[in-house]
């Protein structure tokens, strides 16, 4: 065995051996590659393992089974120290634009699977890692191996159909719609079903990958290194290669960490600020990575991976009989949703027993199984313990001591009598933490239905893994039958309880799961008896009872206009073009700012943050951080004139430091710049603040009502016809309200910037931003100078979705002014966590209002309030609030309206634009109140829809003409492709068939106007030259964030310039090409730039002409090369401004776009879950530019609305605390939660005359469909409840979650669990 001194660490990454003699332990392998090795393909998404851009391969030669083994882990959990002798696989080592595309980057980026394109190095990783390992995968495979990436742009179909090409039983993902409706539609309007030819994908060949690295498998040498790694800050990694050597090293540091996937460690240092410094690896100890298959059962080594464990209990399951593998099957079930695969490729058995949380998958299987555990320490040597009772001692606490390490664990085989079931319920399934989970082992004396014994174990349900024990006992002996379910419940409410504060809330919904597991159990175990006892327990109708949900094979179609056969094949207007960074995206090559290499001199940023929500500052002193090696400044609002402090993007209400008093947590009091970010994380930290309380804390918009905190200039009443005579001369009124969550932006790439001061008074700034004009305004006025100094530069960014408009200045003020003050380059990129904590979101809103109808269901009147949750400072919320006003009747016609709108002023972070800017939320109203209307006369809410519905000739309430509206069009198509009457019937059987399932089945119409309702914003530049290859460099002033705006431009350029789209270029966005641009939002940036860019290519075309005419017989390379010689410009600039728009003109908005989503939803009213198994959009999209770009934001912004309407929740701490910081808190929609069948189609024969090519505006329009989904959830709850003669009418406010619906079924489970404890505080309220 060699010694641990002086061995470098040693590893391979994408073929080439590095060799470092000094690796630092507080590296993650992430960290190094983009800082060290500079492979910036891999991206920085969370730091927490829980969005998966940072997926990387490890592969390592397996000596005990001699193969080779290839795994995507997370490279931001993983220690630098821990890949010694291995090797690493980047995105970068799988192919490039340069050389020749791996397969799967190739098809993800044909198959329209990017956008932003943040997250889709990582998710080519785990495709690729999989196929390393499974070359022929099946649809399970790639089900499991995506669990662990995100994307929050595409809607994820299009990722799984490109991948789905890969799998061996792949076949067209349109089923029976395929092809079906290519001769042509009821407009005699032929349709196209194809966004890419499959067929024309380069083919996988695995023998061409890249070979393993020949040292790595013929020698073991590094398999038998002792290592010892350490840096200045005296942190020491450890890996020993025997048993002895890690129980000495525990002997001598108690407090050192055992690190196997570095899954919790990793979390521990990253978010709660744990310092270790103590690290050893026992991944080369075989006792501990030992999988032994033993007469009692499977003995695993506590190293042994999720993975690894999963592989044994598949063999076992598939070789023994049934009931000797109950319990592996639960196992093997609970696996499948544990984090995601590149969690379960390195997380270990043990770490999660020792890690002891009380919401850990594994413990309450292993409690209710009473597994044995072999302990060992070094003073004491090895024992045997069970997982009983007595096991876990305290909040992350057991009684293994920290001297010992756990050996191994047994997993005992299971008997003929005896049955086991887990069950875990989260708010998403894929990849989340539970709420609660439960594990039931039930034994039955032999050849009888009497319990012999029952262990019932629980998390989510106290500080730790609980063993209900006194409701084993209540049980035990008892006859299986349906007394048993009362027994059991007395017990579990006296045994199991929550107080009404207890960490993670929900506290009534918690204790409801567990009586509803328990009978969830009792259905499944019921069912089981029958098939041997032949007797029946249970009611068919309960039968699906004990189901759970399991992600269903996709299935979809995608139909748009086919292009006239007489369009010149060189032009690629209308033809679904693959977006202009696809290929980039997807092997890594593609830039975002934080890729930017260093500059000389840089400096890092870090941010000191607000903790409190409304405080005195009494004193900052940074002393003990600028004490620190490596940090510069510190600067506060000391260092600047009161009056250029003051900032704000329409009034400046904000300051960039904080003088005197906080108004928000997560404001910036000051900003530590050092060498690098570890140096200035570390500082920031340093920073003491002392503060003074200031009452009250103002977070809900109740609160602010309650203490009449408005914007006062900002509220308003608008009137529309006689509202006071409509009330009084219908049929019917009606009073509601309904109230909806925030949301947070969640794109990939956090805000970021870069600074560079230039020429002594200039300024070069990076920005991830989707407004440079305005950073460029903004910073001019911070630094008082003039913006003809100041450049700012966005070559893309990773998602905006508004939350990159204003807000960007978080990154880019901070950075310029200290770039600016000190004189050297300055950078900062947002922790997700800050992120999430400064950023703002979507705006909550709550609307309370009154109706007006007649008998036949016309609604004649609206009386409305409407309030919005602002946070502390004004930003964009007056203006979200007006297009919520306008947006408040959607696709109908109401003639007297009155809207009361107040925007409030609370102590949360400033809230801000999000796609749809306010729409959705109160679009939200309108399909409520067609739906009371209809309740209310019990008529059908199509008809009352179809009654209501906005036509040409229509006023809005805001008195614009509605004209060219393609609403009913959108609305009878979406009917009659989704079979909605006949299916409408089916779920009704199903509700009549099945108690404790539900389905629904709902419309939602989409009216959304298109425009900055501020005139002036509706103008656009353009700059295009052409050079005298011929080639052609367009900018324009929007900015490309994944909504394909780019690829866009580009077909317009080549349409006007009739040149192939391959000579045209597009490079960046820059304040110095296109000056004065507004910002990229509204989603107009295709007409408005679309305009712009045409009208420049037109000047240059027109002046091309004459050699056109003269030489014809020349090409276009030819042509350019003559008027240059002839002295002609070939370069021109192009201005575009909507025309005919304005208050003044009685058209605020420009057009409308429309569109229709029917979706049908399953829940489980036992747990709240629920499954959408079908969704259909008609999107009417004019003449759609690019048919693959279109229908990519229609599902992505479908994915983006489901999210809002049931499923992200934004909690905060009653003292304005937000918890719900990083992707582990705040589950957006992963792969496993698109709708089973997913079908799109774009509205055929509906030229737009108001926009370029007679397109329209995409990019936030789809995104209210998804309340499709909120609706179907709503119908089907309804039918829960007339189960219990509830009234199917209730209030559930958006989004949705697991825990509404479940409290909103109502039952004799949820009857018995009692109203949370009165004046109690909370430990989570809703903004
Ligand atoms: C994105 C993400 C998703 C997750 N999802 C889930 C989930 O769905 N369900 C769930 O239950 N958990 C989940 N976790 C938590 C975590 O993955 C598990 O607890 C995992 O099993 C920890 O294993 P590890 O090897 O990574 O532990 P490590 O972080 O390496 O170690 C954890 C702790 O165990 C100790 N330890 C490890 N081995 C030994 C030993 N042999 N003897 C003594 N002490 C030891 C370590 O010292 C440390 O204190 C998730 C974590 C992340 C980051
Ligand atoms: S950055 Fe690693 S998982 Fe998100
Ligand atoms: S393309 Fe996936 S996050 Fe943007």
């Amino acid at each position: 065995m060699a010694t641990c001194e002086k061995i470098p660490l040693t590893f391979f990454v994408n073929g080439k051996k590095i060799s470092d003699n000094e690796p630092d332990p507080d590296y993650t392998l992430l960290r190094y590659l983009r800082e060290k090795l500079r492979l910036c393909g891999t991206k920085l998404g969370c730091d927490e393992g829980g969005c998966g851009a940072c997926t990387v391969m490890l592969s390592r030669y397996d000596r005990k089974t001699k193969t080779l083994k290839h795994l995507a882990v997370n490279a931001c959990l993983t220690p630098i120290c821990s890949v010694h002798g291995l090797a690493v696989t980047t995105v970068e080592g799988i192919g490039s634009t340069r050389t020749r595309l791996h397969p799967v980057q190739e098809r993800i980026s044909k198959a329209h699977g990017s956008q932003c394109g943040f997250c889709t190095p990582g998710i080519v990783m785990s495709m690729y890692a999989l196929l390393r390992s499974t070359p022929k995968p099946n649809m399970k495979d790639l089900e499991a191996t995506l669990q662990g990436n995100l994307c929050r742009c595409t809607g994820y179909r299009p990722i799984i159909e490109g991948f789905r090409t890969f799998t061996a039983d792949y076949e067209c993902g349109m089923g029976d719609k395929c092809c079906k409706l290519l001769n042509g539609n009821e407009c005699g309007v032929e349709v196209e079903n194809k966004l890419y030819e499959p067929n024309h994908f380069a083919s996988y060949d695995p023998s061409q990958e890249p070979i393993f690295p020949p040292e790595l498998k013929l020698s073991d040498i590094y398999d038998q290194q002792t290592l010892k790694f350490t840096n200045d800050r005296n942190v020491v990694w450890f890996r020993p290669t025997s048993l002895k050597q890690l129980l000495e090293f525990k002997k001598a540091h108690n407090d050192a960490k055992i690190v196997v996937g570095n899954t919790e460690v990793g979390i521990e240092i990253k978010s709660k600020n744990l310092d270790y410094k103590l690290f050893a690896s026992p991944l080369q100890i075989d006792e501990l990575t030992r999988i032994e298959v033993n007469e009692k059962g499977i003995k695993v080594g506590s190293a042994v991976t999720l993975t690894e464990l999963e592989t044994v209990l598949k063999q076992e399951i598939e070789i023994r009989v049934e009931h000797e593998t109950r319990l592996f099957k639960a196992i093997l079930e609970m696996l499948h949703w544990f984090g995601g695969q590149q969690v379960r490729n390195v997380a270990s058995v043990g770490g999660n027993i020792m890690t002891a949380s009380p919401i850990s998958d594994l413990n309450p299987i292993f409690a209710a199984a009473g597994i044995e555990l072999e302990v060992e320490s070094f003073d004491f040597g090895r024992k045997t313990i069970k997982m009983r009772q007595d096991f876990f001692t305290g909040y992350r606490k057991n009684i293994i001591k920290d001297s010992e390490v756990l050996i191994s664990i047994s997993l005992p085989r299971t008997f003929k009598n005896q049955y086991f079931l887990a069950y875990k319920q989260a708010k998403r399934r894929d990849d989340d933490i539970a709420i609660v989970n439960a594990a039931f082992n039930v034994v039955f004396k032999e050849e009888t239905n009497i319990i012999d014994k029952m262990e019932l174990a629980f998390g989510g349900m106290a500080a730790t893994t609980i063993l209900a024990s006194k409701t084993s006992n209540a049980v035990k002996g008892k006859t299986w039958d349906r007394s048993l379910i009362e027994i059991a419940n007395k017990s579990l409410i006296e045994e199991v309880q929550l107080s009404s504060d207890a960490p993670g809330g929900m506290i009534r919904y918690r204790r409801s799961l567990t009586l509803s597991l328990f009978f969830k159990m009792f259905l499944a175990i019921s069912q089981e008896l029958e098939k041997t006892n032949q007797f029946s327990l249970i009611d068919e109708r309960e039968k699906s009872g004990a189901r759970t949900f399991h992600t269903l094979l996709p299935k979809s179609s995608q139909l748009f206009e086919k292009v006239s056969t007489n369009q010149p094949a060189i032009d690629p207007i209308y033809r679904p073009k693959v977006h202009s960074s696809a290929f980039k995206h997807a092997t890594g090559e593609a830039v975002y700012c934080d890729d930017i290499p260093k500059f000389e001199g840089e400096l890092y940023l870090a941010l000191v943050l607000s903790e409190k929500a409304h405080a005195k500052i009494i004193s900052i002193d940074a002393t003990e951080a600028l004490n620190q090696f490596g940090v510069h400044a510190f600067l506060s609002a000391k260092d600047l004139p009161k009056q250029q402090n003051q900032i704000g993007p329409l009034i400046n209400d904000e300051e960039l430091f904080i003088s005197e008093i906080v108004t928000s947590q997560g404001q910036a009091l000051g900003a530590i710049v050092a060498d690098n970010k570890m140096i200035a994380r570390r500082a920031a930290r340093l920073v003491k603040v002392v503060y003074e309380d200031l009452f009250p804390v103002i977070v809900t918009i109740e609160d602010a009502i309650k203490h009449k905190s408005f914007f006062s200039d900002h509220s308003n009443v608008l009137t529309h016809g006689d509202v006071e005579n409509a009330f009084k001369i219908a049929d019917q009124t009606l009073n509601d309200e309904f109230r909806i969550g925030g949301q947070e932006h969640f794109y990939l790439e956090t805000q970021a910037a870069i600074a560079v001061p230039k020429d002594g008074d200039e300024l070069e700034i990076f920005a991830s931003t989707q407004q440079p004009g305005a950073v460029q305004k903004r910073v001019a006025q911070l630094l008082n100078i003039p913006t003809n100094r100041i450049t700012v530069r966005t070559k893309r960014i990773g998602g905006g979705f508004g939350g990159k408009e204003t807000r960007s200045a978080v990154a880019s003020m901070p950075v310029a002014f200290a770039a600016y003050t000190i004189g050297k380059p300055v950078r900062m990129m947002l922790d997700r966590d800050e992120d999430m904590m400064i950023s703002g979101t979507r705006h909550p809103f709550l609307f309370k209002y009154k109706l007006a109808f007649m008998n036949d269901g016309k609604i004649i009147g609206l009386d409305i309030q409407i309030y919005n949750n602002a946070g502390f400072s004004l930003d964009f919320s007056a203006l979200v609030m007006e297009k919520a006003v306008l947006s408040i009747t959607n696709a109908y016609e109401i003639s007297n309206v009155r809207i009361e709108s107040k925007v409030l002023k609370t102590n949360l972070p400033t809230n801000t634009a999000f796609r749809g800017f306010g729409q959705p939320q109160a679009s939200m109203v309108s399909e409520h109140i067609i739906r009371d209307v209809a309740r209310f006369l019990k008529k059908d809410y199509l008809d009352i829809m179809t009654i209501n519905m906005m036509k040409d000739g229509d006023l809005t309430h805001y008195k614009q003409l509605v004209e060219n509206c393609t609403m009913r069009r959108c609305f009878d198509e979406v009917r009659k492709n989704s079979e909605l009457e006949r299916r409408s019937l089916e779920v009704k059987k199903f509700n009549e068939q099945n108690r404790w399932r539900k389905r629904g089945i709902s419309l939602v119409n989409t009216m959304f106007s298109i425009g900055f309702s501020e005139k002036f914003l509706n103008q656009a530049g353009a700059l295009v030259h052409i050079y005298t290859d011929g080639h052609v460099l367009i900018s324009h002033g929007g900015v490309e964030m994944g909504q394909g705006l780019h690829i866009k431009m580009l077909q317009v350029a080549s349409n006007v310039l009739k040149t192939p789209i391959e000579k045209i270029h597009l490079q960046e966005t820059a304040t110095d090409k296109v000056p004065n641009a507004t910002s990229t939002a509204a989603s107009v940036s295709t007409d408005m730039y679309g305009g712009a860019v045409m009208e420049a290519c037109k000047i240059l075309y027109d002046r091309l002409t004459p050699y056109r005419e003269r030489k014809p017989e020349k090409n276009w390379d030819e042509w350019v090369n003559d008027a240059y010689f002839d002295r002609v410009s070939l370069s021109a600039t192009g201005f575009f401004r909507t025309d005919d728009i304005g208050e003044d003109v009685g058209k605020i908005f420009n057009y409308f776009t429309n569109g229709s989503g029917v979706s049908e939803v399953e829940i489980d009213c036992l747990t709240g879950d629920h499954q959408v198994i079908r969704t259909d959009i008609v999107m009417d999209v004019g003449s759609s530019i690019n048919p693959a770009i279109d229908i990519g934001q229609i599902e992505g912004g479908f994915m983006q609305g489901y999210g809002l309407f049931t499923m992200e929740e934004l909690i905060y701490s009653p003292e304005g605390k937000l918890y719900s910081r990083g992707p582990g808190m705040y589950k957006i929609p992963g792969f496993a939660d698109i709708p089973a069948e997913f079908n799109v189609s774009l509205l055929t024969g509906a030229p737009n005359p108001r926009a370029v090519y007679s397109s329209k505006a995409i990019g936030e329009p789809p995104l209210f469909i998804a309340s499709s989904v909120y609706f179907a959830i709503k119908e089907a709850i309804g039918a829960a409840r007339l189960e219990e003669n509830l009234d199917p009418h209730f209030n559930l406010s958006s989004p949705a979650t697991v825990a509404k619906i479940r409290m909103a079924c109502q039952d004799d489970f949820t009857n018995k669990i009692k109203e949370d404890g009165e004046g109690c505080k909370s430990w989570n309220i809703m903004p």
